[in-house]
């Protein structure tokens, strides 16, 4: 293929929705016949923007406005000031927004690049998509006809090559990559990776830190709704270094049961060893996958099983039925009006991958076992806030989590993946792998007063914070700590009674099903209001939130407002402004996670 039809596809993805939409764009590319690319914006070496002629940029943005983990490198990047005038004039480009509409920073980020690269000089293909997640039918309902725009856009551009016609949808695209099965089953442990750790880097998702579990206590009182974790993980040898604010991210296993399921479902020998070779010199092989690999290793640890399909894999699926009720059942979900029969039936109820090509069971055995790697993406890593100071415990990560568990339609109960498979974990039985990142809470390190409310499982942070100022015997520290009893969700206790003792600790606890009224953090706060104007306004303390409660950060930052204006004699605007400076300041800073 001619360099003239050079086409690329640039992610920042969080939950892999961006990414998935940038290699639906990418598969296009390839029918119409363009030498396509896709891949994330941090992989990508930036400088060759200057040598690319036509990019769409597929850009989720986060709950707090932020971009995505893999895009935050393209994002300073780009937003630096010194960058040339008209640098990228040769650059036609699209940007499609992915985001969530019941958040106030509606797809900043995706606006904010259209307007910059606007600025250096780019050639916008079509005006800017914005997708919403939080529209009824999915975000398909703008990206299809946004697609649909750009394309037109593009091949009145750069037309089909001569005798060409875009390729079908008709036709099955050929898989990503080509699977050799190895005749002796010779596969043993030692070839994971997990033996051959690299100690000499620090850890990272392609090399992580295999970390034993030294305790695993649930904290919560046998009868309370919640099951909740405190996990100690040994980490000792490894090169993991952390502060107070940064998380810990664990690689997840799909649990056994389940694998069984999936490979019985499919006809699989779980034993069978394969080798990966690439089929697009377009589409790396994956860097988290043993090269070779039995079935039972790919099921365990790589694709996302109990995830839920999205549409492409409905469309995929129907190519290797040759049963017609369940092929015209598949061909329904992939259509404009089949999508609110595909919500109610998968993404309401949150059917797996497993669940739904069990409801096909004249198709889903026929799938060859290379479109596996097309049909179900890659098991995710997942984040959690650390709870422990590397001070107090030199070898420890530890971590404070809610087991994820819930009902919907399906008489099964929804279970997360990774809290699942870590709350049944016993010391010593397998290792967890692991590596740690910035997190986007910051700390001071000098001596000021530092305001916390953390409740539930928003303590975690915290903690970790306490325990590095206590061990460096700095005090002036004030918690709000909010749960439902004393008795059966009150974490750390004991901690915290000691704490308060020795003098270096203030707690102050809601409480919220105690009595007959709720009560919550932020009724605490407004309580403690003479408290809180001091520490903030006259000893220049910080202030920060951190938790899951969806309303929470909003109804504290009003508490603090309804402060600012009380104490302070500032009207309402002012009190806005007043917290606007603060969080230029970063002295007021929220972490909220759902
Ligand atoms: P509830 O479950 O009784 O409503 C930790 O989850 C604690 O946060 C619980 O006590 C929970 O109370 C409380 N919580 C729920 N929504 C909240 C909100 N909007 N603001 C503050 N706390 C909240």
């Amino acid at each position: 293929m001619t360099d003239e039809r050079r086409f690329l596809v640039l992610y920042g993805s969080q939950t892999g929705t961006a990414q998935d939409v940038a290699e639906r764009v990418n598969r296009e590319a390839k029918r119409r016949h363009f030498s396509s690319k896709v891949m994330a914006l941090d992989s990508f070496p930036v400088g060759d923007l200057l040598k690319e002629q036509m990019v769409v940029f597929v850009c989720a943005t986060t709950g707090q406005g932020d971009p995505p983990d893999n895009m935050k490198l393209f994002w300073r990047f780009i937003l630096r000031k010194n960058l040339p005038e008209n640098s990228l004039s040769h650059l036609s480009y699209g940007v499609l927004g992915l985001g969530d509409s019941s958040y106030q920073k509606f797809n900043v980020i995706s606006k904010k690049i259209y307007k910059r690269l606007l600025q250096l000089g780019g050639q916008p293909l079509v005006p800017i998509g914005l997708a919403d997640d939080q529209h009824e039918l999915g975000a398909d309902v703008v990206i299809d006809p946004w697609l649909k725009v750009l394309w037109d856009r593009i091949l009145q551009l750069f037309p089909l090559p001569p005798g060409k016609a875009i390729i079908s949808d008709d036709i099955c695209p050929p898989p990503r990559y080509k699977v050799t099965f190895l005749k002796e089953n010779g596969y043993s442990n030692n070839l994971l990776p997990a033996s051959h750790p690299n100690l000499n880097s620090s850890p990272s998702h392609e090399n992580p830190f295999y970390a034993d579990i030294l305790s695993n206590d649930r904290l919560t009182a046998g009868d309370h709704f919640q099951d909740v974790r405190h996990i100690r993980l040994n980490i000792k040898d490894s090169k993991i270094r952390y502060n107070p604010g940064d998380v810990v991210m664990v690689m997840p296993q799909n649990l056994s049961k389940t694998v069984d399921h999936f490979i019985n479902h499919l006809g699989l020998d779980g034993d069978a060893v394969f080798s990966l070779a690439q089929n697009d010199a377009d589409i790396q092989l994956p860097s988290t996958l043993p090269n070779p690999c039995s079935i039972r290793h790919l099921i365990t640890h790589y694709l996302d099983i109990s995830g839920v399909p999205r549409r492409y894999f409905f469309e995929l699926l129907s190519f290797f039925s040759n049963d017609e009720r369940e092929q015209e059942k598949l061909k329904d979900f992939t259509t404009a009006e089949g999508q609110q029969d595909l919500y109610n039936y998968c993404n309401k109820t949150k059917r797996t991958y497993l669940e739904v090509m069990q409801d096909f069971p004249q198709t889903s055995p026929r799938i060859p076992f290379e479109y596996l790697f097309d049909l179900i993406p890659p098991l995710k890593p997942r984040a959690f806030s650390i709870a422990s100071s590397q001070k107090a415990y030199a070898n420890e990560v530890q971590i404070l989590m809610a087991v994820v568990e819930y009902q919907t339609k399906i008489q099964e109960p929804r279970r997360g993946v990774c809290s699942t498979w870590l709350s049944r974990l016993r010391p010593g039985e397998v290792k967890v792998p692991i590596w740690v990142k910035k997190g986007t809470i910051r700390f001071p390190s000098d001596n000021v007063p530092i305001i916390m409310v953390g409740p539930g499982t928003g303590l975690a942070p915290f903690r970790s914070f306490i325990q590095d100022r206590i061990s460096e015997n700095i005090g002036d520290n004030y918690l709000f700590f909010g749960c439902r009893n004393k008795d059966k969700d009150y974490f750390f206790e004991k901690e915290w009674n000691e704490a308060c003792n020795s003098g270096k600790l203030e707690i102050f606890t809601a409480f919220s099903r105690d009595q007959e009224d709720k009560i919550y953090v932020q009724h605490r706060i407004t309580e403690n209001g003479d408290l809180i104007w001091k520490l903030l306004d006259e000893r220049k303390g910080y202030f920060y939130i951190a938790g899951n409660a969806k309303q929470m950060p909003d109804n504290v930052t009003s508490a603090v407002k309804e402060i600012i204006q009380k104490n302070g004699g500032r009207t309402e605007e002012e009190a806005d402004l007043y917290i606007k400076k603060l969080e230029h300041e970063k002295r007021f800073q929220v972490e909220a996670w759902s």
